[in-house]
């Protein structure tokens, strides 16, 4: 959804280049502890010097003049007040009738589809706001669950949890809220994402008392504690002593989230839960606590875990790249067909990566024999081309144990590509 539907930016928001200025322009909303004129992140994007407008003469009379902007947007185009008659009588307006709707067009439009529009009006009617009504603001402030979707620049998405103790979702004002990020697996996907894009969609559920929950939309930026102790002044006080307090319970960072939609989940489907008593050891790295093994992976071959096929094809490629570049053993490639020796490769590999795929040593041999009699191929370059596979394998981030694994496999054809 989207309240008052705005065009989504052209190009991702690295919010990991923002500036200590669109910090300040933030607490300065946030300050005034009521609904920005303007949103932030728009204030900030939007921000134009004056100096860099095209209002010349010469422009004032074309079609359409484009404002020249330094930053993210390159530029914008907006159409001029009309300054003449024939101006105004060229005014073609906008095919489409904008919408003051929340939600996207999609939406919209599978609503006028299946007749459902009379309750989706009912229900933005009814229900959805742009800013924390005070109800919404003191569930926030006594939760324990948080749902959180975001998107990468292109569009792909991840949805995690995020726990806290109740409380841990602080509300700063009616369009301001921010969370703590915690020590986790390392990955960083809502926040990669968010560095990228910074559309967020959470969900707030309440699963012990009144089993309810609350969507807020909005905008995401991440904010360092460094950051967020230069306005400890304006801080609530609970945010300092998290941030200040020591161990693994103290947040890596923030992300601040400001407001875009809020609207209840209903209450219909959401079980009542009773809290049993269970040791939580936050930020611990113990795979047994995390319970790593749950969905029993180990078993899974190294080739599905990978990707399969195309995994296989990047690993292939990148390994040929570097065989051809190098002088020692690119001679021995000279004639060969390399597409499909490829293809022969891929097809070898994925067998070794312990993929469905069957690959005899007699092919081996048969395959390398003109190789060993006509052109000396012996030890040191069978032992230079697994050297090429292993930087292969780690610079496309495979693991060290899953390496030696494969490359203890390759040994045991040493005798039969050397026609031994
Ligand atoms: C870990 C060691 C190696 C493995 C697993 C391996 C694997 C393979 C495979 C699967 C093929 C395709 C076989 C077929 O036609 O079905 C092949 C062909 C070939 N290999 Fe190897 N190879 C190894 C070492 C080497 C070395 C050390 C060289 C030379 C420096 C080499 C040079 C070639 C060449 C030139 C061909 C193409 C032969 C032709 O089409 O006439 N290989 N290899």
């Amino acid at each position: 959804m989207g309240l008052f539907k705005k065009t989504p930016p052209k190009e991702p928001l690295k919010n990991t280049q923002k500036t200590k200025t669109e910090t300040t322009s933030f607490f300065f909303f946030w300050k005034k502890n009521k609904p920005p004129t303007a949103v932030v992140s728009e204030e900030v994007l939007v921000e134009t010097p004056a100096s860099t407008q095209s209002s010349s003469p010469e422009n004032s009379h074309t079609e359409q003049s484009t404002i020249k902007k330094s930053g993210r947007f390159a530029s914008i185009k907006t159409k001029p007040a009309a300054t003449t008659i024939n101006d105004a009588l060229n005014y073609v307006p906008p095919k489409k009738t904008p919408s003051i709707l929340p939600g996207s067009d999609g939406e919209h439009e599978l609503q006028e589809k299946i007749a459902a529009k009379p309750r989706a009006m009912n229900f933005y009617n009814k229900q959805v706001l742009s800013f924390l009504a005070p109800e919404m603001q003191k569930f926030i402030e006594k939760q324990e669950f948080l749902f959180v979707s975001t998107s990468d620049a292109k569009g792909e998405c991840d949805c995690t949890s995020k726990l806290g103790e109740a409380g841990f979702i602080r509300v700063l004002n009616e369009k301001h809220l921010m969370y703590p990020e915690y020590r986790g697996n390392g990955v960083y996907a809502s926040l990669g994402n968010i560095s990228e894009n910074p559309h967020i969609a959470m969900l707030i559920i309440d699963f012990y008392k009144d089993t309810i929950g609350l969507h807020v939309n909005g905008k995401a930026r991440i904010i360092e504690n460094e950051a967020l102790l230069q306005f400890k002044d304006n801080m609530p006080a609970s945010v300092i002593a998290e941030i200040t307090k020591e161990g693994h319970k103290k947040p890596e960072r923030w992300v601040i989230v400001e407001v875009e939609e809020a609207y209840v989940q209903c209450s219909k489907h959401i079980p009542l839960l009773k809290k049993l008593d269970k040791r939580v050891d936050w930020g611990t790295d113990s795979e047994v606590e995390k319970k790593v093994d749950y969905f029993q992976l180990q078993d899974i071959p190294l080739y599905d875990r990978l990707g399969g096929d195309k995994a296989i094809e990047i690993v292939v490629d990148h390994f040929y790249r570097k065989v051809l570049k190098d002088e020692f053993v690119a001679p021995f490639f000279e004639d060969v067909d390399m597409d499909a020796q490829r293809q022969k490769q891929k097809g070898f590999l994925a067998m070794a990566f312990g993929g469905p795929y069957n690959y005899t040593g007699k092919d081996l041999r048969t395959t390398h024999e003109r190789l060993v009699k006509e052109m000396g191929l012996s030890d040191k370059y069978f032992d230079h081309i697994v050297g090429i596979l292993k930087e292969t394998f780690q610079e496309l981030n495979i693991h060290e144990k899953e390496i030696n694994q494969v490359l203890e496999l390759l040994a045991t054809t040493r005798d039969d590509i050397l026609c031994r």
